[in-house]
C-alpha cells in the first residue's frame, strides 16, 4: 500500500512517516518547508526520513499542477494530509496564509483524490473548531458554527469541503480533531516548546488568561498510533444516519470526523509545573488576558474513537513532558 503523506517535515508528519515507513508502508511526502518556523528543524526532521528512504516532494499544495503531477506519478492508495498553515494566533497576523495552505491548497488535494482513485482521506482538523462551545468534553456530535479565530474556520472550512467530496464522488473522508499536540521534535510556536526554552535561559514565560487556562495535552505518540490504526479502515457511510436529524460526525456518504485528545484536560500551571519539575527550575511568570482567537479550555470526547481503533490516548502529562525536554536538551546540545 502505498500512502502520500503531507506536511512530512512537519512535527506530527515526521513522527507519523517515520512509523508508517517502519510498518513496512512505502511512503511518498509532500512539504513546502516553509520559513513559518526554523526551517532548520524542519530540514532535520526530514533528514531523518530520508535515511529512511522516503521520497519526498517539495512542493507548494496550492500549486494545483504539480500536486496533479505527484499523484499521477505515485498514485498513493491512502492520502494523509497533515500539511498547513497552524497555529491560532498567527491567523490574526497573516490571515491569507491560511486561506492559500488551508483552503486552496486542501481543494488541490480533495481533486488529486478524486481523479486518482484514492480510497482512503485522512486530513488534520483541530480541537480548535469547537470554538465559543463550552459544553464539556467536546464531541464530534455537536454543532460547531462558533469559531473564534480564522484558523479554527480554516479548519472546519475542510470538513465541510470533505463532506461534499464524500457525497458527490463516494470519497471516503475522515477528519481528525488533534488536541494539542505535543512531544520531541515539538513546534517552536506552542507552549511546551517556549516555556521550556525561556526557562533555560532565565527568561520569563507569559501566562496567558492568568494561568486559569486547561487543554487537553496529547502526546504526539499517541497522535500517530491512532491515525496509524485508521489507516485501513476508510470512512464509511453510516445506514443510521438522518437528515431529519443530522449526526454532524458521520453521513449517509462515507464520511467520519474523530477527536484525538488525552480525555484529561491539565490545568496551565501544572502543566508548567511537570516542566518546571523536570528541569529543575522555577519559571518566572508574566501573568496576562486571554488572547484573542484562543478558548480557555479543551476537552475531547473520544468514546467514537476508541469504539472505532479500540484504542485512546493515554499518555501522562509528566511522561510527555520528560520526552520532550530530554529531546530538546540533546538537540540543542544544552547542559544544565
Ligand atoms: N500540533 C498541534 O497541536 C495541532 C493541533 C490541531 C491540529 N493540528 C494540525 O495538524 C497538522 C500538522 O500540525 P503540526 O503541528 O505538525 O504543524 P507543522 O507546522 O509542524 O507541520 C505542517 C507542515 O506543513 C508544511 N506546509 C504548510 N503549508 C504548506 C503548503 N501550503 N504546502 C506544502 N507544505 C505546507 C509546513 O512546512 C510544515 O512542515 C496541521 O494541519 C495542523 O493544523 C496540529
Amino acid at each position: 500500500m502505498k500512502i502520500l503523506i503531507t506536511g512530512t517535515a512537519g512535527f506530527i508528519g515526521s513522527h507519523l512517516s517515520r512509523k508508517l515507513l517502519n510498518n513496512g508502508y512505502s511512503v511518498v511526502g509532500i512539504d513546502n518547508v516553509n520559513n513559518y518556523y526554523s526551517v532548520d528543524l524542519k530540514k532535520d526532521r526530514l533528514k531523518i526520513l530520508l535515511e529512511s528512504k522516503i521520497k519526498n516532494y517539495e512542493i507548494d499544495l496550492e500549486d494545483h499542477n504539480a500536486l496533479m503531477s505527484v499523484f499521477e506519478k505515485e498514485n498513493p492508495d491512502v492520502v494523509i494530509n497533515l500539511a498547513a498553515q497552524a497555529g491560532v494566533r498567527y491567523s490574526l497576523e497573516n490571515p491569507h496564509a491560511y486561506i492559500t495552505s488551508n483552503v486552496n491548497g486542501f481543494t488541490s488535494i480533495l481533486e488529486g483524490c478524486r481523479h486518482y482513485g484514492v480510497n482512503n482521506l485522512i486530513y488534520a482538523s483541530s480541537s480548535s473548531v469547537y470554538g465559543a462551545n463550552t459544553t464539556k468534553p467536546f464531541s464530534t456530535s455537536d454543532n460547531i458554527d462558533h469559531p473564534l479565530s480564522l484558523y479554527a474556520a480554516t479548519k472546519k472550512a475542510n470538513e465541510l469541503m470533505a463532506h461534499t467530496y464524500s457525497h458527490l464522488y463516494n470519497l471516503p473522508t475522515t477528519g481528525l480533531r488533534f488536541f494539542t499536540v505535543y512531544g520531541p521534535w515539538g513546534r517552536p510556536d506552542m507552549a511546551l516548546f517556549k516555556f521550556t526554552k525561556s526557562i533555560v535561559n532565565n527568561e520569563h514565560i507569559d501566562v496567558y488568561n492568568h494561568g486559569n487556562m486547561m487543554r487537553d495535552f496529547t502526546y504526539v505518540d499517541d497522535i500517530v498510533e491512532a491515525i496509524t490504526r485508521l489507516v485501513d479502515k476508510p470512512a464509511e457511510s453510516n445506514s443510521d444516519w438522518s437528515g431529519a436529524n443530522p449526526d454532524p460526525s458521520s453521513s449517509k456518504a462515507p464520511y467520519k470526523v474523530y477527536n484525538i485528545g488525552n480525555n484529561s484536560p491539565v490545568r496551565l500551571m501544572e502543566f508548567i509545573e511537570a516542566i518546571e519539575n523536570k528541569l529543575g527550575k522555577t519559571a518566572k511568570k508574566n501573568f496576562m488576558n486571554l488572547q484573542p482567537g484562543d478558548v480557555p479550555e479543551t476537552y475531547a470526547n473520544v468514546d467514537d474513537l476508541y469504539n472505532t481503533i479500540d484504542f485512546k490516548p493515554e499518555t501522562k502529562i509528566q511522561d510527555g513532558v520528560n520526552n520532550f525536554i530530554d529531546w530538546y536538551l540533546e538537540y540543542y546540545d544544552i547542559k544544565l
